[in-house]
């Protein structure tokens, strides 16, 4: 299970604090949400905020690429410091090209889907892939509420990726909560990004993402019987 803070919610005056307080709380990874006001009706940030991240901090640095031509902008992600890029489904005709040209950079490849689209458009590529990420709120903001009608979508995603390529983890973004997390981790999800939960919580960054930890992993018996309704759906 790991932890995937999204600084989309993070305060930016204090974002080097707050990245190096997640870091020292065991964040896995740093989510770097880009939008482009095109793809989603919103803008954020871009590689100027991935450069100083880079600096500050030896987290991988994950790049969700929210645009309508990821293309353009990889090597100069690259050349800020980022370790992997997210590209949607949605926002690509030559989805394959994306993800070879990815790799060819020596980076790690994830592909996103939203929540209007089914698992199985990732049946061909999903064995170039090191990460597979299911949108559980329509992409472009924070805090948004959790989707619960993704949740089948990750169980089948589990099935797809047990067949054509079992390295291939499956994360999930939006709306992740300590209520939400668990029932996510049930179905099959292995990395939880998560923005306002731990960034937006009074409680502080660390102790957030220790509530978050204990909730996904008392969901534990949750995800055995799980498991067990996939098994008998298969016979
Ligand atoms: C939404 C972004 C998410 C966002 C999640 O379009 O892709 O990464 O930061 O924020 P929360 O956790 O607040 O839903
Ligand atoms: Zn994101």
């Amino acid at each position: 299970m790991k932890l995937a803070p999204s600084i989309l919610a993070a305060d930016f005056a204090r974002l080097g604090e707050q990245v190096a307080e997640a870091e020292k709380a065991g964040a896995n990874r740093i989510h770097v949400d880009v939008m482009d006001g095109h793809f989603v009706p919103n803008i954020s940030m871009g590689a100027p905020i991935v450069k100083s991240l880079r600096r500050v901090t030896k987290l991988l640095l994950e790049t969700h690429l929210m645009i309508t031509a990821p293309d353009l902008f990889l090597e100069e992600f690259v050349e800020a410091g980022s370790d992997s890029f997210l590209v949607h489904w949605e926002a690509n005709n030559n989805l394959h090209r994306t993800v070879r040209r990815v790799k060819e950079l020596g980076k790690g490849a994830g592909v996103v889907i939203n929540p209007a689209t089914p698992a199985l458009v990732l049946e061909e590529i999903l064995v170039e892939l090191d990460l597979v990420v299911v949108m559980t709120v329509n992409p472009g903001f924070g805090h948004q509420h959790f989707l619960h009608s993704t949740l089948p979508k990750i169980g089948r995603l589990r099935q797809m990726i047990e067949h054509l390529n079992h390295r291939c983890q499956i994360e999930v973004d939006g709306g992740v909560d300590e209520t939400t997390a668990p029932l996510a981790r049930a179905a099959g999800a292995d990395v939880f990004v998560a923005g306002s939960s731990i960034f937006g919580d009074s409680a502080g960054v660390a102790a957030s993402m220790n509530r978050l930890r204990t909730a996904i992993a008392s969901g534990n018996g949750e995800l055995r019987s799980s498991q067990a309704d996939l098994e008998d759906e298969r016979m």
